[in-house]
């Protein structure tokens, strides 16, 4: 399904082409591309350098994917389900040159887990973030150390059937993907437009 952004300026071709669909196909993920992913993370900048972003991995069928879905609300149960590789997000909250509190870890893990979703592009996949999960509950059964906060889980894998989704998701699925214009979120002094 073509879903490319309906962009006003040019931008590249994974920003452009990157979307969130619902519909995984079941079809595995090799290895190689996975390790391409974790490849574009590591080399997100971060505040001093930190990289305060770590990584579990449960891959289909294994203990780890079903511990990651057992902590999904429902509502994504419904369709993460179905994804090959589910990886959820973890920041460390201290920085380790002064244990002081790091508040831009969760700015950091967004930026690596921003480069691993445009990676996912280049290798002709498609990836999907969320929220909508228990943090307690991941950090209980993956037994997660008091110095990370569980944040987001992102479900990787490849396009699907879309008709094999419930009617709602299917309309989000199929529908026109939504943005605010560029003079709504950019502004000069006293919040002249400048674009
Ligand atoms: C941090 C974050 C949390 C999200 N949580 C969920 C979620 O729990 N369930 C879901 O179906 N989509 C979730 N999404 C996907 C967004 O709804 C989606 O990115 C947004 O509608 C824009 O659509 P696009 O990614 O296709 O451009 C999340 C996205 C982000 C970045």
């Amino acid at each position: 399904m073509d879903k490319a952004a309906h962009n006003i300026y040019p931008v590249n071709e994974l920003v452009r082409k990157r979307w969130s669909p619902r519909a995984f196909s079941e079809k595995p993920v090799e290895e190689e591309k996975l390790n391409s992913l974790f490849e574009a993370a590591r080399w997100a900048p971060s505040a001093f350098n930190e990289q305060p972003w770590r990584f579990i991995v449960g891959r289909k069928g294994n203990e780890v994917y079903d511990k990651i879905m057992q902590s999904l609300v429902e509502w994504n149960r419904q369709w993460a389900g179905r994804a090959p590789v589910l990886v959820l997000n973890l920041a460390r909250k201290t920085f380790s040159h002064n244990n002081k509190p790091n508040g831009v870890a969760l700015y950091d893990l967004g930026q690596a887990v921003a480069f691993m979703i445009l990676e996912a592009v280049n290798q002709g996949l498609i990836s999907h973030e969320m929220s909508g999960f228990d943090a307690g509950e991941a950090a209980r059964l993956l037994e997660i150390p008091e110095s990370f906060q569980a944040v987001s889980v992102t479900a990787f894998g490849y396009y699907g059937d879309p008709d094999a989704l419930p009617r709602d998701m299917y309309e989000s699925e199929t529908g026109k993907r939504q943005r605010k214009n560029p003079g709504e979120i950019v502004f000069g002094a006293g919040g002249r437009p400048v674009v």
